[in-house]
C-alpha cells in the first residue's frame, strides 16, 4: 500500500508556521484576492489562525514530514473537539485587522467566511487538506485522510464531514474514492465573482 511509505504524526506547536506556508501555497487562487497587495501578510495571519483554531477551534492537525523535522510535506485539520466560535472569530478579526487595516479586513472576513459550517457534536470535521504541490500524486493525501478517519472513529463520531469547491476536479476525485456523497451546496455569487468559487459543496461520509 502507498500509504505505509509516509509517517503520519500529530501536528505539534512549532508546526505551526509551516503548516500555514502550506495552506497559502494550496489555496493561493482563493487568497490572493482576498488579501490583494498585501500577499506578503498571508502566512502570518494563517499561523494565527491555526493556532487559534488548535487553541480554541477543537481541532488537531495531521501532518506529514520531510528529511528534516522542520520540513512539512503535507497536513489536514480535523475538528473533533468542541469549538469557542466566538472566541476564536474574535482572535481571527484581530489578526486581520492588524495586519491588514480595518476595510481590507472585513472584506478578507467576508470571503473567508466562505463556506459555513455548523458544528455537529457527532461529526468530524475535514479542513484545509494541502499537499505541497512538488509531493502529489504520491498518496500524501490518501495518508492524511485515513489517519483523519481513523481519529474520527477513535473519538466516537458517527460522520466525517467537509466543504470542498465545486470546480476542485482533484479533491472531488479523491472523496469519491472515499465515498464522500453530497449532502448539501451552497451557492455564492460573491465568490463566484471574486475568487472564481460558485458553489461550495459539503460533503458527508458514514463511519
Ligand atoms: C487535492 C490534493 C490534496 C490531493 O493530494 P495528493 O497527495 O496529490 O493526492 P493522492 O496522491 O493521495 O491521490 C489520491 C487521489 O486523489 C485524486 N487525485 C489527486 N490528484 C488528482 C488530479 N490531479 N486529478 C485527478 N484526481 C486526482 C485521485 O483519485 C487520487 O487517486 P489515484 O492516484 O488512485 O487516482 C492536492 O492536489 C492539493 O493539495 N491540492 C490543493 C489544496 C486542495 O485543493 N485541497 C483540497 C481541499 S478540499
Amino acid at each position: 500500500m502507498v500509504e505505509n511509505l509516509f509517517v503520519v504524526r500529530a501536528a505539534e506547536s512549532r508546526d505551526d508556521a509551516a503548516i500555514a506556508g502550506l495552506v497559502v501555497e494550496g489555496f493561493l487562487d482563493k487568497f490572493r484576492p482576498v488579501f490583494g497587495s498585501r500577499m506578503d501578510r498571508t502566512v502570518k495571519i494563517m499561523e494565527k489562525w491555526v493556532r487559534l483554531e488548535h487553541s480554541l477551534g477543537g481541532v488537531s492537525s495531521l501532518v506529514i514530514e520531510g528529511s528534516g523535522p522542520e520540513e512539512i510535506l503535507a497536513s489536514v485539520g480535523i475538528r473533533i473537539g468542541s469549538s469557542d466560535d466566538d472566541a476564536l472569530a474574535r482572535g481571527l478579526w484581530r489578526a486581520l485587522r492588524r495586519h491588514l487595516g480595518f476595510v481590507r479586513a472585513g472584506w478578507a472576513a467576508t470571503l473567508l467566511s466562505y463556506p459555513r459550517y455548523v458544528a455537529n457534536s457527532s461529526e468530524a470535521y475535514v479542513e484545509r487538506l494541502v499537499v505541497s504541490g512538488e509531493h502529489r500524486n504520491r498518496g500524501m493525501a490518501r495518508a492524511l485522510l485515513d489517519a483523519a478517519e481513523a481519529l474520527a472513529r477513535e473519538s466516537g463520531k458517527r460522520t466525517v464531514g467537509l466543504h470542498v469547491s465545486g470546480g476542485n476536479a482533484a479533491a472531488l476525485k479523491l472523496y469519491e474514492s472515499y465515498s464522500y456523497e453530497e449532502s448539501s451546496r451552497q451557492h455564492s455569487l460573491l465568490t463566484g465573482y471574486f475568487l472564481g468559487i460558485r458553489d461550495w459543496l459539503y460533503l458527508q461520509k458514514e463511519l
